[in-house]
Parts: structure tokens; sequence; C-alpha cells
């Protein structure tokens, strides 16, 4: 290429770029001044940019929220290019929000999620198209299917602890990597009855289209990114159009032998409405195949890497779970039936939940002017549900920063009834949008976590650096743990 064939061209594009972002923002500025009442903010940050700059490097924004929430109160915005953010921070207002009409998926991870995986993902849908689709998919998740899901949840776990007992006299493990290869090859399993095989065979093309398109999506979220990274961009699209195939090839095998089951494929395709009769067409199979599959990876993954954080800093209660584990199964191998008879596990898995959730804030869009805490919000105001700071707040939890599975056994045996109604942490969101996985979830990490502390005990490698990553979910990037296999 002549890059001197750039000079004028590029130049032109750059300003042209900047004029239309200064308009943008102008347009909006001028649209919120003729508000009186709206939610406080932080000083404005740069004219162009807004508060973009005061975003901690490692893109954390829940961290700088929670800052700002100490000092802003409740509901507060910010300013974001030419979007702004309403942040709302308190547990009745996100209950609130996620059980009123008056809002409705964010159209900014709506259009990502609509971009990468199809026009027909629940993630991206709104109004009456996502009501047909939740009500349609939702009740697949039957105490049938899932007990039929936990059989070959426990065949994968059983080949990752295998693998861990190989690997553990090496001193230390990084286990942040086999918890993702496991949880891909559980929910492709789950949801399209396939045998990845990414535990035993990560470099395989399937795998690795798979990786991509699910551990990159979340940074097309970025604004301008697929012009600011446009050969990262097309391997992105390249890696989603190999899994799309491999749904098509599935389903045109499933049409060819019905008598197989494609798992949660094979439900969707026979999905109908008892009262209006209505079905799922063949591309909407397809685009809500890829959301499952996003939905159900790095979050199930993220979690138990979380767990495994915490109770490695913990022995005494890394010590109380194991009995638990001990004293309910005796050493077998879990059933469907014992996972919820493990009382100190599931605190475990709240306390990690309300500590360091994957998910520490989701979003919404104002789909009519409204007022919230009365403060006036225009149509379309992105609305960020901020969980983390409600977890983490010192007016609802003593002590918020110390991990304390405690704090749970105390509060359920004074509230025997108020299993989660009083206390939210938000791990799964709220409301009507509330997670569409989540009995799957809960399902895979309690199995996940009996494997885990049946077979292994667990500690920090404090040698190496722990490390954890934020690309709209929080999850560890790098934990090395001792790992010691229990005799
Ligand atoms: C530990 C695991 C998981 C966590 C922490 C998690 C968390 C979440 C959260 C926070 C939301 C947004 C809810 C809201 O804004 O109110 C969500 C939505 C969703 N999740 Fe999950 N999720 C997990 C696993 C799964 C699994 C296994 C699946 C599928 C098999 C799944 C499918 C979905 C879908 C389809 C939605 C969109 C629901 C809608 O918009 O109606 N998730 N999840």
């Amino acid at each position: 290429m002549n890059w001197l064939s750039l000079l004028v061209p590029l130049p032109i594009a750059i300003i042209g770029f900047a004029a239309y972002l200064s308009v943008q923002v102008w347009k909006h500025k001028n649209l919120l001044s003729k508000i009186t009442n709206l939610p406080p903010q932080p000083p404005e940050g740069n004219w162009l940019l807004g508060h973009l700059g005061m975003l901690p490097k490692d893109n954390k924004l829940f961290i700088l929220n929670e800052q700002l929430f100490k000092k802003y109160g409740k509901v507060f915005r910010i300013r974001i290019l030419f979007n702004t953010w309403v942040v709302v921070t308190d547990p009745e207002l996100i209950k609130k929000i996620t059980m009123s009409r008056s809002y409705d998926m964010s159209s900014m991870t709506s259009n990502a999620f609509k971009d990468l995986f199809g026009e027909y993902v629940m993630l991206s849908l709104t109004g009456d198209d996502w009501k047909r689709h939740r009500k349609l998919i939702a009740p697949l998740f039957t105490q049938a299917r899932l007990r039929k899901f936990s059989t070959f949840m426990i065949e994968h776990l059983d080949k990752m602890v295998a693998q861990w007992k190989q690997e553990s006299s090496k001193g230390s493990v990084e286990v942040t990597e086999l918890l993702k290869r496991t949880a891909l090859d559980i929910v492709v399993e789950a949801i399209l009855g396939y045998k990845l095989n990414s535990l035993g065979d990560p470099s395989n093309p399937t795998t690795r289209a798979a990786r991509v398109m699910l551990e990159m999506f979340p940074k097309t979220l970025v604004p301008f990114y697929k012009y600011t990274h446009p050969f990262e961009y097309r391997n992105l699209k390249k890696s989603r159009d190999m899994i799309k195939n491999l749904v098509e090839k599935i389903i045109e095998d499933y049409k060819n032998n019905p008598e197989k089951d494609a798992e949660l494929l094979t439900l969707m395709m026979g999905a109908s409405d008892s009262e209006t009769g209505e079905t799922l067409s063949r591309r909407e199979v397809i685009d809500e195949s890829l959301t499952f599959l996003f939905g159900g990876f790095e979050t199930s993954a993220g979690t138990l890497s979380w767990v495994l954080y915490h109770i490695s800093k913990y022995p005494n209660v890394q010590k109380k779970l194991q009995d638990e584990v001990d004293s309910v199964l005796g050493g077998r191998s879990p059933s469907f039936e014992d996972v919820d008879k493990l009382t100190y596990l599931n605190c475990v898995l709240k306390e990690t939940n309300r500590i360091t959730p994957v998910a520490p804030q989701s979003a919404r869009e104002s789909v009519e002017d409204v007022q919230l805490e009365g403060f006036d919000i225009p149509k379309g105001s992105t609305i960020l549900l901020n969980f983390h700071s409600v977890n983490l707040n010192p007016e609802i939890w003593e002590n918020p920063l110390e991990f304390s599975p405690e704090r749970w056994t105390n509060f359920f045996a004074k509230n025997p009834e108020d299993r989660d109604k009083s206390k939210d942490v938000f791990p799964f969101g709220h409301g009507f949008r509330i997670c569409a996985g989540m009995k799957f979830a809960e399902l895979e990490l309690k199995i996940a976590m009996i494997k885990m502390f049946q077979n292994f005990t667990f500690a920090l490698d404090e040698s190496k650096k722990f490390t954890s990553i934020n690309m709209l979910i929080h999850t560890p990037e790098e934990l090395y743990l001792k790992i010691t296999p229990r005799v």
C-alpha cells in the first residue's frame, strides 16, 4: 500500500469523525439542559469524553461507581461521550426498576449482542419479541432436563478432577483455564448435545472458535471497537460463523434423525406457546443457541474461580465445607437430589457472589420519561444497576469487606422463610429479565463445588500474582493454587 495516498483522506476522516462526535455531545448536553431536576454528577470532565478519564485503567467501571456512590448517594449520573448513564446503587430501587415496564434492555448492550450473535437473541430483544422468546425458552429448564444435565456435568467434572490430580504434583496449578474448558464442555453439551472436548483437546478448531467468540465478544461493547480493531473484529465474526455453521449442521442432523436428542436445541425447535401456538423459527433457534453459550460459559467458570480464591485464603471455611461434603455424601459422587442438602456450601456460594459477583452490574434503558427518587430521568437513558455497591454497602452489611459465609448461616437461622428476598445480592440480576439459565448455573456450581472439595484441599500460591479481569463480567484471570489431593 502506498501510505502517501492516505495523506489527504486520513486527516479528513479524523476531522470528520471529531466533528461528528462534537455535534453528538452538544446535542446530548442541549437535551439535558432542558431538564432541571437531574440526578447529581461529579464535576464535568473532558468536554468530549465526559467522565471517561475517571475510569480505572483496568476498566473496572463498578469500582468507580462505588467511589461515586459514597459521595453522591443512591442515584447519580456520569457521562461517557454522548451517553449519560444513571447509576443506581440501592437494592429497593434496583428491584423497582427491574420489575417495571418503564424500563427494558439497554440499547448499548442490546446492539452489541445483535451485532455478533444475531437479531433474535434474548439478551438483545425488547418488548413483545423478548416476551415471546422468554415465555418459550425459560420453561425448558425442567427438573427432568436438569437431572439429565447433572449426569454429564458430573462426567466433565470428573475429567477435570483427574487432570488436576495429575497436575497437583507440579507445585502449583493455574486453575482458571481448566475451569473455563470444563464450563465450555458442559454448556456446549447442554445447549447443542455436542461433545466438544475442549478439556482434552484445547486446540481443536471448534474449541478455538468458540473461545474467540465468547471471550472476545465483551470487547465489542467498547465504543467504536469494530473500527479501531478491524482485524480482531473480523476474526471474531469468522469464529462466530464457524459456530453458527456447527449449530446448522446439528439441526440438519437432528432433522434427519429425529430420535436424536440435541438437548436444549431440540427443545427450542419443538417449543410452542400453548395459548397462541407460536413457535421459534430456525434462525431464532440458532441465534438463541449462541446467546446461551455466552450466558453459561465465563460466568460459571468465573464464579468457581472466585470460590477457590476465597476458600484458599480461609482454611477454616474450607475445612467446614469439606466436613459438610463428607458427612452428606460419605465419599460417593453427588446426585441431582444431593445438591440442595448442603446448606453451608450454599452459604459459601452466596458469600462469594456477594463479595465478588461475576456480574457486578447490569443495565436497563428507560422506555419513557420516568422519575427516580424524585429525579427526572429522560426516555432513552441508560440505567446502570450497580449490584456490587449494594453488596459492599456498610449500611446493609456488617464488615462488608470480610469474607464470611457465617453471616448467611446466621441470617438463615434467624429468617428461615426468607431464603433470598430481603438480603438480595443479585448474582443473577433481578426481575423480568433475571438470568434465564439460573437454575442450570446453580446446579453446575454446586456440583462442581462438591467435586472440588471432595477431592482436594486448596491453598493460594503466594509467590504468584493474582489478577482479575473485567470486560462485562469480572473474573479471576490468573489464579495459582497449591492443590493437595485428599486421601
Ligand atoms: C454463574 C453463572 C451465571 C451468572 C452469574 C449469570 C448472570 C446473569 C445476569 C446478571 C444476567 C442479567 C440479568 C438482569 O439484568 O437482571 C443474566 C442474563 C441471562 N443469562 Fe445468565 N448467568 C449465569 C449463567 C447462565 C447460564 C448457564 C445461562 C444459559 C444456559 C445463562 C443465560 C442467560 C440469559 C439467556 C440471560 C438473558 C435473560 C433475559 O434477558 O431475559 N446464564 N445472567
